[in-house]
């Protein structure tokens, strides 16, 4: 029993010595002897480390909140961010009594004071922050600063699935000139309470959405010197949502508006003066919205492929129209179609492509005898003029006399000139008609490919969206 007490009181008295000795000495609770015990113990040290050994490290320890991200610039890799920086530190040699000092904490100019030079190393301009100008000190003998810092930062973005990406940017935290045995930096809250603290605080609601924040501490070993840096990556995602209403949704529109745009009939003018506007209307829209897009050097976004394969298709269904138009107007004015090209486009590829193969009935059968070289006008016979005139089966009694001959001949040889020119145009509307018939299956085949091409294009990029997106949702602990 009285060994313990002994200790005990060894223990307060070894206590009450150290803490004197550490102690600041206030005459009465008011401000002026603290600031008179303050400017002697504390304000004199100012200019070294304030440590009791060199040879002890100084634990700083930080924590910060996300107050605001202000903008992201693709094109510089830069991420503007505000934050709110904290820092405590012990000071050796200060701590006082509450009650002979009268308070717990007191505020001091920074000028007075040790600061840690703890700078991001991601810094990309000049410093703009605002500056602060007091530090809080408590009784227990810490110093607390804490400061608003606008950092311009710089942040490798990733644009690939531009507008559903997200970013993760890195901000270090260090000493400038300490190497690691002097200032150690120390995490003061884990990064999840950093996260609830920022959404606490954040005030931006702009495109970007802190999403998560990931905190490392580590030692930096650079040429044989040691930095200590505590690391926050900032992960952060797009809002898509203003990408989507005014690129995504348009392009898609005029995609499917030129894709019905096929329902036109291909002969009329109409379907390429319609396709040519719906080009021209995509050119203007994509000028008025080229600012939306991120441009950075090395990575084309996805968003950019639709767009392009988007005009591209456009372009190419111009083309397909054009192509059409021209087998329907200009190649039956040159050719018969050739035999294989019309057994395999109305035979095989029309029933691939649905369209019933074209009934020969509704064609103007007239089954003349084709005109033959001896069946001219001189050599006209009495039995021809007789199988022309209808009265083949009833003999005529007597020859009809010589004008009548005549006028016979004359009127026979209009007829034959009459026939030439109906069997020109039966052969000339077969022609054209076949080809005419090549021109819609062809037109309904390539319909057909547009719309494969053009969802498998779309089903791709969508995806990719998803599957990029989701990779990095499965990365996250
Ligand atoms: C405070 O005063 C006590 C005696 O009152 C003295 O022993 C101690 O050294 C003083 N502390 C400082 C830091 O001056
Ligand atoms: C700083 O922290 C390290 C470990 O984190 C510890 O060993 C060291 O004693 C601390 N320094 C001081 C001055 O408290
Ligand atoms: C962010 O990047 C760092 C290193 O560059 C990596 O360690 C961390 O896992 C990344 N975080 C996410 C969520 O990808
Ligand atoms: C730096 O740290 C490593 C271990 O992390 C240690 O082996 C090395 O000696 C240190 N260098 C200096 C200069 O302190």
């Amino acid at each position: 029993m009285k060994e313990i007490k002994k200790v005990w009181l060894i223990f307060i008295c070894f206590s009450l010595l150290h803490g004197f000795v550490a102690a600041l000495n206030c005459t009465s609770p008011t401000p002026e002897s603290l600031l008179d015990a303050l400017k002697k113990e504390v304000f004199t040290k100012k200019l070294l480390r304030p440590v009791k050994r060199f040879s002890d490290t100084l634990n700083v320890s930080l924590t910060m909140r996300v107050a605001g991200i202000i903008g992201v610039n693709e094109k510089e890799q830069t991420l503007t961010i505000l934050i709110w920086q904290i820092m405590v530190w012990p000071i050796d040699g200060l701590s006082w009594d509450e009650k002979l000092c009268g308070t717990a904490r007191v505020s001091v100019p920074r000028k007075e004071l040790w600061i840690p030079d703890i700078y991001i190393s991601q810094f990309m301009d000049e410093d703009e922050s605002p500056k602060t100008f007091y530090v809080y000190l408590d009784s227990k003998g810490h110093a607390h600063d804490g400061k608003p810092v606008r950092v311009v930062s710089a942040c490798r973005f990733n644009i690939y699935t531009f507008p559903f990406d997200v970013q993760n940017c890195t901000l270090t935290f260090g000493p400038y000139l300490h190497y690691a045995q002097d200032v150690r930096l120390v995490q003061i809250n884990t990064a999840a309470e950093v996260l609830e603290d920022s959404r606490n605080v954040i005030y931006t609601r702009g495109e970007w959405e802190l999403v998560d924040i990931q905190a490392v501490t580590n030692i930096l070993e650079l040429s044989e010197k040691n930095y200590s840096e505590l690391r926050y990556y900032l992960i952060l995602s797009r809002r898509p949502r203003l990408y989507i209403v005014n690129l995504i949704i348009p392009s898609v529109f005029l995609s499917i508006l030129d894709l019905f745009s096929f329902l036109l009939p291909p002969q009329s003018v109409d379907r390429s003066a319609f396709k040519m506007t719906l080009i021209l209307g995509y050119t203007v829209f994509l000028n008025m919205m080229s600012d939306l897009l991120p441009v950075t050097g090395n990575q084309t976004p996805l968003l950019n492929v639709l767009i392009l394969v988007s005009f591209a298709l456009m372009v190419v269904s111009l083309l397909e129209t054009v192509f059409v138009m021209n087998i329907q107007h200009s190649s039956s004015q040159y050719s018969p179609v050739p035999h294989w090209l019309s057994v395999l486009v109305l035979r095989y590829i029309a029933v691939a492509v649905c369209l019933p193969p074209q009934k020969k009935s509704n064609r103007i059968t007239v089954s003349l005898r084709p005109p033959t070289e001896e069946m001219n006008t001189n050599t006209i016979s009495l039995k021809d003029l007789q199988s022309i005139s209808g009265g083949g089966d009833t003999p005529p009694e007597k020859p009809p006399p010589g004008p009548v001959l005549d006028e016979l001949r004359k009127l026979s040889r209009d007829l034959m000139a009459i026939r030439l020119q109906i069997d020109n145009h039966i052969l000339g509307s077969k022609t054209s008609q076949e080809w005419h018939m090549i021109g819609i299956v062809i037109d309904r085949l390539l319909f057909g490919l547009y719309i494969v091409v053009l969802s498998v294009c779309f089903i791709t990029i969508i995806a990719l969206w998803f599957y990029k997106t989701e990779t990095w949702k499965s990365q996250k602990p």
